[in-house]
């Protein structure tokens, strides 16, 4: 059985897609064995005991990247995590933490990497004008939004859409595309040159 530990900030949907996917048996051998957060108000926290999960804040504010990074490894060793999901975690993991675990953090981003880093991707792309966008499920590095690529899906932007709309298609995929990518690296099921992932056999 693999331990995954989450990590999230806000609202916790996919956190709450990855719990329904292991529950309905889709990503088998793993279990959630913490969901952290850095701020107290996270939705996603309460959601996590509503479940029955172990939820637990460590306080982001006031500390120094790394001494806050220190906090939560010790947790995440604790409950001897295999692998990270970063699941709307708005923190900048320091190089430290990334050493922690080699190839074992994930983070899912709402547009096709490399375009559109960082805050609002999902407005950045629908008032750049772009026709498609969609979802990036990554290997975390130093780099903010960076990582090798485990897993994208695509969404076009309608005429119809606004920034709104569009966010909403792309958060649909963005709850596929997280179980896929942890199925993927649970299985060992690629190889990576350079930033290419390819899977090894089929799923
Ligand atoms: C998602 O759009 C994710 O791609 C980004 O932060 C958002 C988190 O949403 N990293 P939720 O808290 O999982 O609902």
């Amino acid at each position: 059985m693999k331990n995954l530990g989450i990590l999230l900030s806000g609202r916790g949907s996919n956190f709450v897609a990855l719990a329904d996917s292991i529950a309905a048996g889709r990503i088998p051998g793993a279990r959630i064995a913490i969901v952290i957060s850095n701020r107290a108000d996270a939705p996603g926290i309460e959601t996590a005991r509503q479940r029955g999960l172990e939820a637990l804040v460590i306080p982001s504010k006031g500390k120094e990247r790394e001494v806050h990074d220190r906090e939560v490894v010790a947790a995440l060793n604790h409950r001897h995590v295999d692998l990270v999901c970063l699941a709307g975690y708005m923190r900048l993991l320091s190089p430290w933490f990334v050493r922690q675990f080699p190839q074992r953090i994930l983070n899912i981003h709402p547009s096709l990497l490399p375009a559109f880093p960082g805050l609002e991707a999902q407005q950045q792309a629908f008032a750049y004008g772009v026709k498609v966008s969609g979802c990036t499920v990554h290997f975390v590095d130093e780099e903010l939004d960076h990582g090798a690529i485990i897993v994208q899906k695509t969404v076009p932007v309608l005429d119809s859409d606004d920034e709104h709309t569009l966010a909403d298609r792309i958060l649909e995929q963005e709850h596929i595309a997280y179980s896929e990518a942890i199925n993927m690296v649970l299985e060992g099921t690629f190889e990576i040159a350079g930033r290419r992932l390819r899977r090894t056999r089929r799923l």
